[in-house]
C-alpha cells in the first residue's frame, strides 16, 4: 500500500488562504478525479476493513465520497450522517461545539440495525468535533462505532485526542 499512499498523496492539492487567510487547505478533488488514484485507495481501505464492518458512515458532505465506493466494495450499506434538517424524521441529532460557533448532525436512527459494526468515514479529522458527534449518533441508534477512517489527519488540532478511546485510522498525516 505504501505506493498507493504516494500516488494518493501526490494528488492532494495544498491551497494557501482558503477558507481564510493563514490557512493551508488540503484539497481533496484531483484525487478523486483522478480514477485510478481513486480506486486505488478504496480498494486499499476496503482490505483493511473487509469483514470487519457492517456498514458504513458517510459524514457529510465529504465523508459521502469516500463512503459510498467503500461501501459498495465492502458489500455493505451506506449509513449518512447529516448537516441539520437534510432527513426527514424520524432523526437523532446533537449539537457540538466548532472553532466558532457550533453545528448540528442528525442521524435516522432505522438506517443503523442493533449491534451493527458501523464505520465512520470523512475526508478529514481535524478538532474532532463531527467525528466525535457521529459516534455518539451511531450508538444512540444502537450501532456499536469504535473506528474512524480519514483521508487526511491535520495532527495540530488535536482530534485524535478528543477520540481518545476510539481507534482513528488515517491514511495521510500532516
Ligand atoms: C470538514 C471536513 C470534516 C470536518 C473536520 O467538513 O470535511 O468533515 O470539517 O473538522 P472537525 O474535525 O474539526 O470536526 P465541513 O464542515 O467543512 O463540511 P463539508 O464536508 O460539507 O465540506
Ligand atoms: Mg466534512
Amino acid at each position: 500500500p505504501q505506493d498507493v499512499v504516494e500516488l494518493v498523496e501526490s494528488h492532494v492539492r495544498e491551497v494557501e488562504d482558503f477558507p481564510a487567510p493563514g490557512v493551508l487547505f488540503r484539497d481533496i478533488t484531483p484525487l478523486i478525479a483522478d480514477p485510478v488514484a481513486f480506486a486505488s485507495l478504496i480498494e486499499i481501505l476496503a482490505d483493511r476493513y473487509r469483514g470487519k464492518v457492517d456498514a458504513v458512515a458517510g459524514l457529510e458532505s465529504r465523508g459521502f465520497i469516500l463512503g459510498a465506493p467503500l461501501a459498495v466494495a465492502l458489500g455493505v450499506g451506506m449509513v449518512t450522517v447529516r448537516k441539520a434538517g437534510r432527513l426527514p424524521g424520524p432523526v437523532v441529532g446533537i449539537d457540538y461545539d466548532l472553532e466558532y460557533g457550533s453545528a448540528r448532525m442528525e442521524l435516522q436512527p432505522f438506517t443503523v440495525k442493533d449491534g451493527d459494526r458501523v464505520l465512520v468515514i470523512d475526508d478529514v479529522l481535524a478538532t474532532g468535533g463531527t467525528a466525535d458527534a457521529a459516534f455518539q449518533l451511531i450508538e444512540a441508534a444502537g450501532g456499536v462505532a469504535d473506528t474512524l477512517c480519514v483521508l487526511l489527519e491535520l495532527v495540530d488540532l488535536g482530534g485524535r485526542g478528543r477520540l481518545h478511546d476510539r481507534t482513528v485510522d488515517s491514511v495521510l498525516t500532516y
